[in-house]
């Protein structure tokens, strides 16, 4: 097992979820954290706390992914000690409504392409480079469950996870040789705020989502992605799907 004290990891999608149980599972390890996402304040809150409990060093940005121009200079601009990207995260998604195709709705398909297709190759562009260079480093994909079978009333979304996995097997391949990993990491469905954001805050329907069984929960899903981010160097998981164990797919969930 690879130890992960001092490593650089940055983590999308910080404030919330599995973006922020990441933080914590990092954080427990001792690794030198840099956290994002558009709510600033929430990753601010986490980063005291981590650095406090932890005795970490944790850099904050406001970074809202699907801006190209924001990604570059954030990661430009990281502080000296950071600039050494060990390992990515790249956490930053979401869902928006469930309209069939038919009926899609043309601004939450735009929303979801931008973030979990375009803002994770924005991130991958300005990090991948410098790991290729150094020749080591470590991209963790959050896909999904959505990326491996279809499901109504989610075409936009499984397109968009289908997408993660076809970019994260592309890179595999094309880093193959310079000690580069990359793995893609496709929970089943998980209990954050994930289905409170895809029903536009209503909380009845997102609590739906999950009545019946046990979901995973975001801790679930930090702690499998430490496990990928710490194995010995010649050894890489390229995929782990991880699901509830009343969940066998995208479509069957035993519920009581
Ligand atoms: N929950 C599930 O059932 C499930 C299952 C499989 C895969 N996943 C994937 O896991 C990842 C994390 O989801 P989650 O369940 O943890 O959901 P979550 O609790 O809603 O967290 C999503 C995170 O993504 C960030 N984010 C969203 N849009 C962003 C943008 N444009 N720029 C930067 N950050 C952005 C949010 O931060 P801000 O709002 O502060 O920017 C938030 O921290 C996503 O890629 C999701 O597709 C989730």
């Amino acid at each position: 097992m690879e130890s992960l004290q001092g490593k650089t990891v940055l983590i999308t999608g910080a404030s919330a979820g599995i973006g922020e149980s990441c933080a914590i599972a990092f954080a427990k390890e001792r690794a030198k954290l840099i956290l994002v996402a558009r709510r600033k304040n929430k990753v601010d809150e986490l980063a005291r706390k981590l650095s406090d409990k932890f005795n970490i060093d944790v850099h904050t940005s406001l970074l809202d992914v699907r801006d190209r121009a924001q990604v570059k200079n954030v990661v430009a601009n990281l502080p000296s000690e950071f600039t050494e990207v060990d390992i990515l995260i790249n956490n930053a998604g979401l869902a928006r409504g469930v309209e069939t195709v038919a009926e899609g709705n043309y601004d939450n398909w735009d929303e979801m392409i931008d973030t979990n297709i375009k803002g994770m190759l924005n991130v991958t562009r300005a990090i991948l480079p410098g790991m290729i260079e150094r020749n080591r480093g470590h991209i963790i994909y959050l896909g999904s469950t959505a990326g491996h079978m279809a499901y109504t009333g989610a075409g936009v979304y499984c397109a968009t996870k289908f997408s993660v996995r076809a970019i994260s097997d592309t890179i595999r391949i094309e880093v193959v040789g310079t000690g580069v990993k990359v793995t893609s990491v496709d929970p089943g469905a998980v209990e954050t705020d994930f289905s409170k954001v895809r029903f536009f805050g209503d909380e009845e329907k997102a609590a739906k989502v999950y009545q019946g069984f046990t979901p995973l929960t975001a801790e679930d899903v930090a702690e499998s992605i430490i496990f990928c981010a710490t194995r010995p160097k010649h050894a890489n998981i390229n995929e782990l799907i991880i699901t509830s164990t009343s969940q066998a797919n995208s479509l069957v969930i035993h519920r009581e």
